[in-house]
Order: C-alpha cells, then structure tokens, then sequence
C-alpha cells in the first residue's frame, strides 16, 4: 500500500493584529510578562462575521491550488476544529459547500490544539487503504470567540487561523507520511476545558454571566502535560522508525508557549533551529498551529525532498499525537 503524501499546503490568518500593548489595556497584564513567559507578541482575530470555514475554505484554495487539484476532485475532507461555526452541522460540511468538493465526504474532529495532527492520522487511513484518492485536511479554529477577555490566564495567549494540507497516495516509495502516533488521557479532562454549552451544563443565563462558556484553563498542569508527551510521542516515532534526533531535518510542533517548545526540544535532543517558530506572529492558534507552521516552513522553501519532518501537537483532552513525514 502506498504512504499518503502532502502534495499541498496552504494557510490563513486573519488580518487584525492585536499586539500584546493592545492587551494591556483590556486586562491586568504586560507586554514584558507575555513576551517572558510565552513568547508571544502579537495574535489574530476574525474579523466581524468571518467564520471558522471562512478561514479554513481560504487555507484549503491555497492548499488545493499548490497540489493542482480541483476542489471536485477531492473524496474526503476532515477538519481538526473545536469552534465550529454553529454545533450542528459540522464545519467541515460547510467548508465541503464553500469549496464546491461535491464528491467529498466531510467531517470534523475534536481534538481541541492536537486536532490538525488527529484529522491528519485519519485522512492517512483511508489514503493508505485506497478508500480515497484526495484528502483535505485542515486545522481551523477561531479561538478568540470562545475566551474570556477578563481572564488574563487565558486571553493573552490564543488567536485565530487556518491551515491545510492536501494528501494523495505517494507515487514514490518511502516518501510521504511514515507513521502517526495517537494519544489520550481522558483523566486530565478538566485541566481544559469550556465548561458550559453541552450536555453537561447547558446555557443559562447564570453561566453566561459567568462566562462559563468561555476557555478555563490549568496553565501549569497543561504546560507540564504538554511538555511531558510532546516528548514521549516524539520519542516513540523516533523510536518506531530507528531515526536517531540527528536524522530528523525539521519539527513543526503546536505553538502554545515558547517555552514549551525549548523544553521539548531539548528533551529529545534537536536543537532549536530545526523548529518553525511563528507564535511570535499568531500566538497559540490552536488546530490551526501545525498546518500554518508546516505551510509557512514549506513555503519559505525549507523542506527539501527526503527531509524528514517530525510534526506533533497536544490539546484539550488530553490528547497529543506526532506524525513522522519523509518530503
Ligand atoms: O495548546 C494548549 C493550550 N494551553 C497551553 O499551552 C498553556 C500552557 N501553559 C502555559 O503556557 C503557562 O502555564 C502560562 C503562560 C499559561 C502561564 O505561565 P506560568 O509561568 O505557568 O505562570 P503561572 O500560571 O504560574 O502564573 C504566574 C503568575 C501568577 O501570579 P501570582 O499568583 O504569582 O501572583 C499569575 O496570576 O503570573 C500571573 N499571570 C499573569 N500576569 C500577567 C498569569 N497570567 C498573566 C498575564 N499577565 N497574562
């Protein structure tokens, strides 16, 4: 069976910056803080009424347009999203409409920040085993709607985006994505989580005065989850290939926290400069943040054919996932 291969990329960011300074005057925080702890200086945000197809339609047209295929062409379509444009349907249905993908089927995944990486793993299922020819795969997530703009924990470190990868059976052997690697622990659930709009704790007048609707988050556990697996994924795909750190040309890794990432990276021995770092830029983008990397990496002209990529993410839930890719 052949590896699915990326043969496009594309992305989106909308185009109102707001920098850490503007933040400072919505809540109690400072450029010095956000920059020290998170690295981050400037984010997006969704202009009024653009939605999260919007975005996700505009990185999947630059997508599609790099791999020369037509939207017509594509048999799947799975978008890695938390924020929806509505509950029901998904956003991967609408992005389906908006590109006119007649023939695809088109479903979202839930995996909060790692969802890019888990709508990635599945595509890489049903190219692998012939069930689809083209997929689209894209992280989308419009994350400055669901914070808390009192929350200074919180709101300082999201923004929205889009990123897309077109996949297609690999015409060469040994090129494409080597392997993915998916993991979950349901018992650090509430470390992030939006606590109300579901079933458990439905809309009320009550929690939207509380802004329960909104992201609530354990920074410190999160930070100590995400640098814990993003290590432990990135080891076992080194792991399961015999790759040695050295081997590995490039990391694409989620984008939450500069810190994060120099941790990681020196755990599992690649130096920082085989990172793709735009959190500066776009702040933690959630599912978005793997495919924006991967598409500005790749644009940029950095990943030559037979690179290796190592690409991991960590979000909600916990869940945390890699992918190994020979370009
Ligand atoms: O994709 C996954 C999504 N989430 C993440 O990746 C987040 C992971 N966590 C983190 O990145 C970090 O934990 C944060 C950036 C969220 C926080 O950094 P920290 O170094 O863990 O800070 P902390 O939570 O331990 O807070 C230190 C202090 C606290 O004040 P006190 O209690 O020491 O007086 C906070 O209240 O910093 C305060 N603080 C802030 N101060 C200024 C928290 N947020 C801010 C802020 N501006 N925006």
């Amino acid at each position: 069976m052949p590896l699915a291969q990326i043969i496009g990329t594309g992305s989106y960011a909308p185009a109102q910056v707001i920098t850490n300074r503007d933040l400072e005057k919505i809540v109690n925080t400072s450029d010095a803080w956000i920059t020290e702890r998170t690295g981050i200086k400037e984010r997006r945000k969704a202009a009024p009424g653009e939605t999260t197809s919007d975005m996700a339609a505009a990185a999947a047209r630059e997508a599609l347009a790099m791999a020369g295929t037509r939207p017509e062409e594509l048999d799947l379509i799975v978008v890695g999203t938390i924020t929806a444009d509505m509950p029901m349907p998904s956003c991967a249905v609408l992005v389906q409409a908006k590109l006119g993908a007649k023939r695809a089927f088109a479903f979202d995944v839930a995996a909060a920040c790692a969802g890019s990486v888990y709508a990635l793993s599945v595509a890489d299922q049903f190219i692998r085993t012939g069930q689809a020819k083209r997929a689209l795969v894209i992280g989308a997530d419009l994350f400055t709607g669901v914070l808390n703009w009192k929350d200074r924990n919180t709101c300082v470190l999201f923004g929205d985006g889009a990123g897309a990868m077109v996949l297609a059976p690999s015409e060469e052997e040994g090129r494409g994505i080597l392997s993915t690697h998916l993991r979950t622990d349901g018992t650090l659930a509430e470390i992030l989580t939006i606590p109300a709009g579901g079933s458990r704790e439905p809309l009320t007048e009550e929690n939207l005065r509380e802004q329960r609707h909104k992201v609530v988050m354990n920074g410190r556990e999160v930070f100590k989850c995400a640098v814990r697996e993003l290590t432990s994924v990135t080891r076992e795909a080194l792991r399961v290939h015999g790759f040695t750190p050295a081997q590995v040309d490039h990391v694409i890794v989620h984008q939450a926290n500069m810190r994060i990432l120099e941790a990681v990276l020196q755990r599992i021995e690649i130096p920082i400069e085989k990172c793709w770092i735009n959190l500066d830029k776009y702040g933690n983008t959630s599912a978005a943040s793997v495919p924006i990397a991967l598409d500005e990496a790749n644009r940029a002209g950095k990943l030559k054919r037979g690179d290796v990529v190592a690409m991991m993410a960590v979000g909600a839930g916990m869940a945390w996932g890699s992918a190994m890719v020979r370009w």
